[in-house]
């Protein structure tokens, strides 16, 4: 019996090989012929699996673009992605292609858990009659549930096996199946009553950090004006030991789950006639941080009685986080569009990111960058960049990440 995966990214790949490191036979199908071209190869085109990590189980995996190939599967566990429409509304495109496959290949007894992030209800209004099409009842014939993925990309501290898993069933026997598979690579698995309830936690989740993150953007931008440090007063409220959780202001919000997700939660709230208020304002605080980091990068040059237009400005790190290279909703993206907007001769230096095509940039080296740089910005501060020789080189620095702050570099 094996484990099979649908969508291999992000989350399905790492559970994947997570499985067969567990000892079991992993069935891995993806869309995308080039990513399973590369898997079988032992290339991972995500950071988080070193290739040579993926090599040494590949003897217990096969990856595929043929999803009839998961019909002996014991269990099914669906990992595509969950986007959002052009109005930003939810796009569940991918996950109903992917469910309708599955309707042709399940059989009895088999377990389904849907891991995407989506809102509350999706397992059992869209799951449950596409794969009822096979002809079999779900939560009688075959197991259904949902359970959350909560990969941190970057992360060494916590694993998928130390990550205690929500898992919701849509029957107590689907729940109890599903905790079963999860329980060989997880340590501590938390079953709760409905597929509701896990589709909703994780939510509940995403947006409790959307909405802190945008709650502290919000009063740095108050501090600036009132010639406070923010920095200074957020470390100041850390120490107190209960009631209260750090978060950093920031250029905005990235990645594929933190813009995204929040909104699939207040589009499902309209039909409830809520208007999901905080999601909404989070959102729009969040979305407009990179104009407040451009118009500091405005007011540093003026003071030294400069345009942006015409001076060379070097953006530090353009990926969404510290360490890895996902440029999914990078904030950077919008401050270097916003830049090149006022005639700024923008370049970066980025060592997960060699190149942005679609803004038709090159990544330079450090040295490279600085050189004739007449302000550089550290918009997202890798640990392997040296910082400290940016403050000594770059006649002017903006630090949106707090990184430099002993080093009196003016900060966000
Ligand atoms: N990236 C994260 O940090 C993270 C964390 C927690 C949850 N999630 C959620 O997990 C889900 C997957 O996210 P991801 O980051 O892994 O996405 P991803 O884009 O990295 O990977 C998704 C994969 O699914 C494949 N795919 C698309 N449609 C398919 C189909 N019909 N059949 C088979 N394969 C298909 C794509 O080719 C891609 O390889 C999303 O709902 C996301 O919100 C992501």
């Amino acid at each position: 019996m094996s484990i099979g995966i649908v969508g291999l990214g992000y989350v399905g790949l790492p559970l994947a090989v997570t499985f067969a490191e567990a000892g079991e036979q992993v069935i891995g199908v993806d869309v995308d012929h080039a990513r399973v071209q590369a898997l079988s190869a032992g290339r991972s085109p995500i950071e988080d699996v070193a290739d040579e990590r993926l090599q040494d189980v590949l003897a217990s995996c096969r990856f595929t673009t043929r999803t009839v190939e998961l019909h002996e599967a014991e269990a099914i566990l669906v990992c595509v992605p969950t986007p959002l429409t052009r109005n930003r509304e939810p796009d569940l495109g991918p996950l109903l292609a992917a469910s309708r496959a599955l309707a042709d290949v399940v059989r009895r007894d088999q377990v389904i858990v849907l891991e995407s992030t989506t809102f509350p209800g999706t397992t059992r209004e869209h799951l449950v009659p596409l794969l009822e099409e096979s002809g079999l009842r779900a939560g009688e014939d075959f197991a259904l549930a949902f359970s959350p993925e909560r990969v941190d990309p970057g992360r060494t501290d916590y694993t998928l096996r130390t990550t205690p898993k929500v898992v919701g069933g849509l029957t107590p026997a689907c729940t109890d199946r599903a905790a079963a598979i999860y329980s060989r690579i997880c340590d501590h698995v938390v079953p709760v009553s409905t597929p509701e309830v896990a589709e909703l936690s994780k939510l509940l989740e995403n947006i409790f950090r959307s909405v802190n993150i945008a709650l502290v953007n919000e009063l740095a931008r108050l501090a600036d004006r009132m010639d406070i440090d923010i920095w200074e007063v957020i470390e100041a409220a850390a120490t107190k030991p209960y009631g209260f959780t750090r978060f950093d202001p920031g250029p905005g919000m990235g990645g594929h789950c933190l813009p995204v997700d929040p909104f699939y939660l207040s589009w499902k709230a309209r039909e409830y006639d809520l208007s999901a208020e905080f999601i909404e304002l989070a959102g729009k605080v969040n979305q407009s941080q990179p104009y407040f980091c451009v118009e500091k990068v405005e007011r540093m040059l003026n003071e030294a009685g400069k345009p942006v237009r015409g001076s060379r400005i070097l953006i530090l790190g353009v990926s969404y986080k510290a360490g890895v290279g996902d440029m999914r909703e990078s904030p950077a993206l919008k401050i270097i569009e916003l830049l090149r907007a006022r005639g700024g001769d923008v370049v970066y230096h980025d060592p997960h990111v060699p190149e942005l095509a679609e803004h038709g940039l090159r990544g330079l080296g450090l040295d490279e960058g600085l050189e004739g740089a007449d302000l550089a910005v550290i918009v997202t501060a890798h640990p392997n960049v040296d910082h400290g020789r940016v403050v000594e080189r770059a006649p002017l620095v903006l630090d949106l990440r707090g990184t430099t702050r002993h080093l009196g570099v003016p900060q966000l």
